[in-house]
């Protein structure tokens, strides 16, 4: 992965943004990257996701990490340097940077930018022993470790099963290179969610509250705040559903009427009915993911689940 500063690494994901959208509406099934979701209202209202009774991922790793965190110290070792990939508010690595022997840095590394660099100043007030260095970047297109980062001491974290965000090809070779990148000896420490009943599923993603629904909806709004867009938030609708085949969420914005929107100057012409799918979220089986991880070169040395077996947490091995 090409080192970038920080600085560049945000400019460059401004620039990528309107050429993503106009990309992304002008396909026959209209699509956008799910990382836009994250500027400031939008990971505001994802840390909102996470307390909803529904959306039951964020309590079962948390648990999962209290209940492990011991165990994971010991694997770590003393002095790691936490890296975690997708960041948001820097809750979860709290109870391993509780728990851990001495640890020496942590690097939250995250798309948005002013959420990140918050999230920073009060770990690193809460953790002055720790050097916290946030790193702002699209960790897909690459981003540079601080100096002095050593392989076999360095555990990199990846909560939120924000992996299922990826296809499962794209996510092997995501693996692949974050392991290429750290080197042999790196540890990963990954949460990904299972797969299970639809309705618990459905429900994750559909809260009654309708924060998902926003969370969704702020992608069209950002769009209108950043590219000169025309959308009317009142003529589309959140959709998301569980395609069990793919074992995958997928997210959707429903154009309710046949409807003309410009970004940035060009128009984009809605069916009633059409959709722009806005976000996958693969589930796995702890075979099938600890497979994948296998052939992308990270070997599985524990992988923990809940009593239900909704949500899994592994501990892995950069064999190459
Ligand atoms: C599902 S949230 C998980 C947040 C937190 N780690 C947790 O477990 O609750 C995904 C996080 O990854 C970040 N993110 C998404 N895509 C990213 C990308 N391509 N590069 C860097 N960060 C990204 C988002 O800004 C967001 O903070």
């Amino acid at each position: 992965m090409p080192g970038v500063s920080a600085a560049r690494a945000a400019q460059a994901l401004d620039n990528g943004f309107l050429a993503d959208v106009l990309d992304g509406l002008s396909r026959p099934r209209k699509s956008l990257p799910c990382k836009y979701f994250y500027d400031r209202e939008g990971s505001a209202l994802f840390d909102a996701i996470c307390t909803l009774d529904e959306y039951y991922p964020t309590r079962t790793e948390t648990a999962l990490l209290h209940d492990r965190a011991a165990e994971i110290a010991g694997l770590a070792g003393p002095g790691a340097t936490l890296v975690e990939l997708g960041s948001g508010s820097s809750v979860k690595v709290r109870i391993l940077l509780d728990a851990l022997d001495d640890p020496a840095m942590y690097v939250p590394v995250d798309i948005s930018r002013e959420h990140l660099v918050a999230a920073a100043a009060r770990l690193a007030g809460d953790y002055p022993a720790v050097t916290v260095v946030p790193v702002a970047a699209d960790y897909v297109r690459g981003f540079a470790l601080p100096r002095g980062v050593r392989p076999e001491r360095t555990v990199v974290f990846f909560p939120g099963s924000t992996i299922g965000n990826f296809r499962p090809a794209e996510a092997l070779t995501f693996l692949r290179g974050l392991g290429q990148r750290l080197g042999v000896g790196a540890r990963l420490l990954i949460g990904v969610d299972l797969r299970k009943d639809r309705r618990i599923l459905e429900a994750a993603y559909n809260d009654a509250a309708g924060v998902t629904a926003a969370f969704n909806m702020n992608l069209l709004a950002r769009i209108n705040r950043e590219l000169s867009g025309t959308f009317d938030l009142t003529r589309f609708a959140h959709r998301a559903h569980y395609d069990a085949v793919r074992g995958r969420i997928e997210m959707h914005l429903e154009s309710l009427v046949p409807q003309t929107v410009r970004v940035a100057g060009r128009p984009f012409r809605f069916a009633a009915g059409e959709t722009i799918h806005t976000e996958n979220s693969y589930k796995y089986s702890i075979g099938g993911f600890r497979r994948m991880a296998a052939r992308a070169g990270w070997a599985t040395e524990r992988s923990w689940t809940d009593a239900d077996g909704l949500f899994s947490l592994h501990w892995m091995v950069w064999r190459g």
